[in-house]
């Protein structure tokens, strides 16, 4: 039985008639760049993660920039962030003219490793920020110390990590701001692109929705130099209706990440994503370790996977500081031999909310048979 990697068409499925009724809606009311569905959303996505307001904007990477642009960040200035995650995470910082620096993760956690961060802030960083990868939040609490204490802004990169908690707050008001992405196979996912910024900063919202939108605070009064970056109403209202059903597809990924982690046990050499304490995944992705007491390799059980008809893929096989865009970072080989360690061993399992128990048991046994 193929399983693929994800599976939208099983979700549109699910809510085919709400979502078929919500765009009948825009095209009705031609409501088809921002308007009151978007706004609706706004305030149902900042009230989801219990933050005070919503910027939404038409991409993760335009929600990063617009973070830095709306805080000042620019040309001289140093961002900090991990150097296991995807490449628009440097690529939001080019884009304010800021320079991206990297730092090594945890294993445990892929994420950003608070210990390895003050070595690397210099008298140019001006912001740390963490990634909530694979839809686990950073460890926070160190983070936030390490900032307060450098003054430094703490801002989250959450794109792949809508309702994931820690220590009781969601991924989104840990700092001063973060950027969410709305890219179709994200856990709330568009009909094509979208992201977000939430924040609590009153002033930085007001700012972030002029600079989205031609510098105007209000209609040809252009305050200062803007960009287009609105989101259309077409997406505003897919995301409204899909945002009703996050809850309920957020439990039935954990779900399936206990399926996994019970079909997959005693496996020797394959490491399932551990849940940290006082974190609470969202498993945007479900990330496996195929390490060397597997008497494997990844590459090996990648293509028995493929071979057996299951999706599957690698986030992300080159990392940031080895890319050839990053060549300007000049950072090497055996700079973060976490990462690149991991780069080696990643492997993310088929994970989508309509996965059913019987799929996950038919990748476990290709994974077993392409091991034992
Ligand atoms: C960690 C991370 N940051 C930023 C982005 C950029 O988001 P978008 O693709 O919506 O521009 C993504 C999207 O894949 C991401 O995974």
């Amino acid at each position: 039985m193929p399983v693929p990697f994800l599976d939208l068409k099983a979700q549109y499925a699910s809510i085919k008639v709400e979502l078929d009724a919500a765009v009948a809606g825009v095209f009705e009311r031609c409501e088809f760049v921002t308007g009151p569905t978007v706004r609706t959303f706004e305030e149902a996505f900042a009230a989801a993660h219990g933050a005070r307001f919503c910027a939404t904007c038409n991409s993760g990477t335009a929600a990063l920039h617009l973070m830095f642009w709306g805080l000042g960040i620019g040309p001289g200035d140093e961002v900090l962030t991990a150097a296991n995650t995807f490449m628009a995470t440097a690529g939001g910082v080019k884009l304010a003219g800021a320079t991206p620096r990297l730092a090594d993760v945890r294993a445990d956690d892929f994420n950003l490793d608070p210990e390895q961060v003050e070595a690397r802030i210099t008298p140019r960083t001006k912001v740390l920020l963490p990634v909530h990868l694979y839809g686990q939040c950073a460890d926070l609490e160190p983070l936030r110390e390490i900032a307060e204490r450098r003054g430094l802004l703490l801002l989250e990169d959450a794109a792949q990590a809508h309702l994931a908690g820690y220590h009781g707050v969601h991924a989104g008001h840990q700092g001063r701001a973060a950027a969410f992405s709305f890219y179709p196979g994200k856990n709330l996912g568009a009909a094509g692109e979208g992201g977000a910024v939430l924040t609590n900063d009153e002033a930085l919202y007001q700012r972030i929705c002029r600079l989205r939108d031609h510098g105007m605070p209000e209609k040809y009064l252009h305050a200062e130099w803007g960009h287009n970056y609105r989101l259309e109403g077409l997406q505003g209202a897919v995301l409204g209706v899909k945002l009703r059903h996050l809850p309920g597809w957020t439990a039935a990924r954990r779900q399936a990440a206990d399926w996994y982690r019970e079909e997959l046990a005693g496996l020797p050499g394959i490491l399932c994503p551990q849940e940290l304490p006082g974190r609470s995944h969202v498993y945007h992705l479900f990330v496996i370790r195929v390490t060397p007491d597997s008497g494997s390799t990844r590459d090996a059980v990648m293509a028995a996977l493929q071979q057996a008809g299951i999706g599957c893929g690698l986030h992300y096989p080159r990392p940031v500081h080895l890319q050839p865009a990053a060549a300007e970072l000049a950072y090497r080989e055996g700079d973060f031999p976490v990462t690149e360690r991991l780069a080696g061993e990643i492997l993310s399992l088929p994970m989508f909310a309509e996965i059913t128990r019987a799929q996950v048991a038919e990748v476990a046994a290709a994974i077993r048979n392409a091991v034992v």
